[in-house]
């Protein structure tokens, strides 16, 4: 049942080409529109929310972050995203303008499902993006889009989480067109770049015995940071939680900008840090973040756009991606991160599909 790999983990890495192509390919129709059967949303609903507030937990957190991202960008909407855990205590702010998206994998979580209880009582329209047919989750919520990633075992979330960016991105793009935000030319370049997705990340995973060099190299560090800026700071959250999740290396995530407001303070003579430098127009201040870190003793693997040069000589490995839109990063850069904590946690013979104090889904508070 694991296809010939040693782990769930690996065989469900493997499986995000397919996985992209059968979440994205079920949303566009012959004339190369995204469709997505499954909302009764109106363009006078569309129209009609002033904000979208998303809420999850874990990977499906980090997955709401991207979507904040996509949202903002294409469709122009001021969107929250919180914890399941905080945002049933904390008297949200919704209304009946509020859309309301739930993120889970499972489509069971506990707090997730009791926000949107609170969100549904507080009159916000209310929609699932969720891996499990028939879960709670999807039963409860007025909309549902499935993300068809297939059943996902390893308790270290990777399939589901990128077909939960390929969701966001959708979901982005057809509020965006049906709200007047995004132009038709736009909305179809980016469209165009989705589809060859699948292939640039099967390209990708073709890396993985240069991924797995490194992580031989740096299994026994007892620290690791991940730095980022913009859309790659909500990437490096997700590699952080994957690493310490399967790996139990301490590892955190900060925005590089922030690094110098405290985090720096730990930085020392062969620390791990991974920094995420995908972002065109913040390139070069990544360079200087990597080189701050560097100056302390640092040892960084650093992730770049296939041909950018400069990075060579700033960091100590570098991981390329393919070319793509500095929108659409997340959903290749996330990959190689995924790939790095496998290894790492195999290295230090780690139980890598059942980590210790961890349950696949967690259906109490
Ligand atoms: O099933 P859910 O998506 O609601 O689960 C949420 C988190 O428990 C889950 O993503 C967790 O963080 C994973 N172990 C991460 O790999």
């Amino acid at each position: 049942e694991k296809d010939g790999y040693e782990h769930f983990m690996m065989k469900e890495i493997h499986e995000q080409p397919k996985a992209i192509k059968d979440t994205l390919s079920p949303r566009l129709n012959d004339e190369g529109f995204i469709e997505i059967d499954e909302f009764n949303l109106t363009k006078k609903d569309i129209e009609g929310f002033d904000k979208v507030m998303v809420v999850a937990c874990g990977t499906a957190y980090h997955a709401g972050l991207i979507g904040k991202f996509a949202l903002e960008k294409f469709a122009k909407i001021p969107v929250e995203v919180d914890v399941a855990s905080e945002f049933r205590y904390r008297d949200p702010f919704v209304t009946d303008k509020t859309l309301f998206i739930a993120v889970s994998q499972s489509g069971e979580t506990a707090d997730t499902l009791a926000a949107l209880r609170e969100a549904k009582a507080r009159g916000a329209r209310t929609m699932a993006i969720t891996n499990v047919v028939g879960s709670r989750i999807s039963r409860e919520a007025d909309d549902v889009y499935y993300t068809w990633a297939g059943p996902e075992i390893a308790v270290a979330s990777t399939k589901a989480y990128i077909t939960q960016l390929v969701a966001f991105y959708t979901i982005a793009l057809d509020l965006g067109l049906k709200n007047g935000s995004l132009k038709e030319e736009a909305y179809h370049r980016v469209i165009q770049e989705l589809k060859g997705f699948p292939e640039k990340a099967e390209a990708l995973l073709q890396y993985k015995k240069d991924i797995q060099f490194l992580a031989d190299e740096q299994f026994n560090s007892t620290s690791a940071f991940y730095i980022g800026r913009g859309i790659d700071d909500a990437v490096a959250k997700e590699g952080s939680l994957k690493l310490k999740e399967i790996s139990y290396i301490h590892s955190e995530s900060i925005a590089a900008g922030e690094l110098k407001h405290g985090t720096i303070a730990l930085i020392e003579e062969g620390t791990l840090v991974v920094a995420l430098a995908t972002q065109d127009h913040l390139y070069d201040k990544m360079l200087s973040g990597i080189q701050e870190v560097k100056a302390r003793g640092a040892y960084v693997i650093a992730m770049a756009k296939e041909g950018n040069q400069e990075i060579y000589k700033t960091a100590n490995a570098v991981i390329t991606i393919p070319d793509t839109f500095d929108e659409l990063t997340p959903i290749l850069s996330v990959i190689p991160l995924q790939l790095l904590s496998y290894y790492i946690a195999v290295a230090r013979g780690c139980d890598v599909d059942k980590p210790k104090n961890l349950a696949k889904s967690v259906t109490v508070e």
